[in-house]
């Protein structure tokens, strides 16, 4: 049986039709229910939904041997363990944004907002701008808005978010997609299952790009 970690949420749901569609159904998890975990014993595969962040954490320690994980969340967590397939899912951006009348005068600390704290030290040091971190989870955009910070690092899908409370992107830092990836001595151990799920899924994205 393979253990197939997927996101709980929209792009969830999304990825499970991808499996579907490679031939790695397991319809009871199309039932309406609080149930947490699928298995068909048919296709050999157990799904479970776990909390996005989590994802990287199970497939690392083993608990799941595939697992799917947006890319900001694989470089926020760095997890061990190996990053098979872009999914061409859950399409969107991580960017800086602040209030549409601020400037980075570049005269004190910036204070930056964010999820993602790693991502965003990781891009002010790469251009050698000096910052105080505050950690939030969530509604990242009353930050600035109520004085907390200057600007945000976070996720910018729509754009509706920022739109709707009057800030705007200040500057992209990287295009964001779900990735399949993989514990790495299940990537060993069960070559060949893996194999054939990647493949299946990767003609699948090609046809559908
Ligand atoms: C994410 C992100 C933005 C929003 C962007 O938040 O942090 O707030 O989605 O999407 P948009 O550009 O389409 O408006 P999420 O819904 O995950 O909730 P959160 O406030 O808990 O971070």
């Amino acid at each position: 049986m393979l253990n197939i970690a997927l996101p709980k949420g929209r792009l969830g749901e999304t990825v499970y039709d991808l499996f579907e569609r490679a031939g790695f159904d397991c319809p009871s998890i199309r039932e309406k229910s609080r149930k947490l975990i699928f298995e068909n014993e048919k296709t050999g595969v157990r799904f479970f939904w776990v909390k996005p962040s989590d994802v990287p954490i199970y497939v690392e320690r083993g608990a799941a041997d595939l697992g799917v994980a947006g890319k900001d969340i694989i470089l926020e967590y760095a997890p061990d363990v190996y990053e098979l397939l872009d999914l061409g899912l859950g399409k969107c951006r991580m960017a800086v944004a602040a209030k549409k009348d601020f400037h980075d005068e570049n005269t004190k600390t910036l204070r930056v907002a964010t999820k993602f704290p790693n991502i965003a030290s990781t891009y002010y040091e790469g251009i050698g701008r000096d910052i105080d971190i505050i950690k939030l989870n969530g509604s990242i955009e009353l930050a600035p808005i109520l004085g907390l910070s200057d600007v945000i690092v976070d996720i910018v899908e729509t754009g509706t978010t920022l739109r709707e409370n009057d800030l705007e992107v200040k500057a992209n830092i990287l295009p964001i997609s779900a990735r399949l990836i993989a514990n790495k001595s299940s990537f060993r151990f069960a070559a060949d299952e893996i194999g054939a799920i990647t493949e299946k899924m990767k003609e699948l994205v090609k046809t559908d790009d």
